[in-house]
């Protein structure tokens, strides 16, 4: 690893520390080096906050030593004035002496734009260092920009016999262990969604506990609305997005999103974009599951097993075929972890 490589890898470590609270925004982590020394590091914590090239800006003490010092950032500086103005400009104005970024931004405002601000300055810039380890990091950010939908995980728990629930009644199926898991799961991704049966069946409230971080939008598929308002879906801990074929229009928490059943996949996904929902957990249950699989759009599944766990008869677990990339041992059970790609 050499040096650059050395201070993009520091650039990731902070940012990952604002994993689930950035949406939209992409993770960022800025650090400011001078004669081999770091003076300054930042990361990006909350949408509508500083961007980490700024707070990285901030944290230096002699504000003197900064146009002999070098900036690395793990995403392309922004162009464009959001919530602040632009990170590109103010490099420019400090004069940094040489500009180091891990990706470049394909969000369709930056995409280049921020790197052309800062060399048209003069300013010595290198990009693509770390690249896939910076595009892992966003890869959210970065599936939802290029593809236009969120980034799709699958994850259900089954048991040794292939089953996701007794008699169809609701089942703990999965050990604390790998709940403790799943709720930082949920921490961690934007969204959650869950199919009409699962609502009804388990009254679910797909919030985070055990853990701390933000809840996830809960997204419930329910063509008739048939989950009465009273389930915990609706609760107020989190937003929700009904999607229906009935109504439009916002109440409080809660967001009615009209769509075709016609043409499900397609026409959720266009308005999870528009939500500018980056990811989505896809929790069940089976029918729910089996459309992405059948239709595969996912990028990550994450199955978990209780072998010992003998159910009989129930919901079945969706068909899927596909290898595990890794299998990890929570005590007595496991998680099976697979890439689309
Ligand atoms: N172990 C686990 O990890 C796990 C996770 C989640 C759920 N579960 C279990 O799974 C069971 C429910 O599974 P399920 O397969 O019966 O139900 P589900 O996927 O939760 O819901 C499916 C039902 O939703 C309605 N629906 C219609 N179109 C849909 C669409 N395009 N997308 C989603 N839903 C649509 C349909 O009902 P209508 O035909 O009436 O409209 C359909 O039968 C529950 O008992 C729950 O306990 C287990
Ligand atoms: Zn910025």
């Amino acid at each position: 690893m050499n040096n650059d490589e050395f201070y993009i890898k520091r650039c990731i470590e902070l940012a990952q520390k604002a994993l689930g609270y950035t949406y939209p925004n992409p993770l960022v982590g800025s650090v400011i080096v001078h004669n081999g020394e770091i003076i300054g590091e930042g990361y990006h914590h909350k949408a509508g906050e500083n961007h980490a090239e700024i707070n990285a800006i901030n944290s230096v003490k002699n504000k003197e030593l900064i146009p002999e010092s070098t900036i690395y950032v793990s995403l392309e500086p922004c162009a464009h004035y959001g919530k602040t103005p632009p990170c590109a400009l103010k490099i420019k104005e400090l004069e940094f002496k040489k500009v180091v970024i891990g990706a470049m931004d394909s969000h369709d405002k930056v995409n280049g734009k921020g790197k052309k601000i800062i060399q048209d300055e003069g300013i010595e810039t290198v990009s693509g260092i770390l690249e896939k380890e910076c595009i892992e990091l966003n890869k959210r950010f970065f599936t939802y920009h290029e593809k236009k939908r969120p980034y799709i995980i699958l994850k259900w728990a089954e048991s040794g016999d292939g089953f996701l629930d007794k008699d169809f009644k609701p089942t703990a199926v999965s050990n604390t262990l790998v709940n403790q898991f799943v709720h930082q799961l949920r921490a961690d991704e934007h969204a959650i969604l869950v199919g009409t049966q699962t609502a009804l069946n388990d009254n679910p409230s797909l919030t985070v506990r055990n853990t701390e971080g933000v809840n996830p939008v809960r997204i419930l598929i329910d063509f008739d609305l048939k989950v009465p308002a009273s389930f915990n879906i609706y609760s107020h801990e989190a937003k929700t997005l009904v999607v229906n074929s009935v109504k439009e229009g916002t109440e409080g928490h809660i967001q009615f999103i009209k769509i075709n059943k016609d043409h499900f996949l397609p026409e959720l996904m266009e308005a999870l974009y528009k939500e500018q929902i980056q990811s989505v957990i896809i929790e069940g249950g089976r029918f729910t599951l089996q459309e992405f699989i059948n239709a595969d759009l996912w990028d990550e599944a994450m199955v978990i097993r209780n072998e010992n766990l003998k159910l009989e008869n129930g919901t079945k677990a969706p068909a899927f075929n596909n290898t595990a990339t890794k299998t990890e041992t929570f005590r007595d059970n496991t998680i099976s972890f697979y890439n689309s790609k």
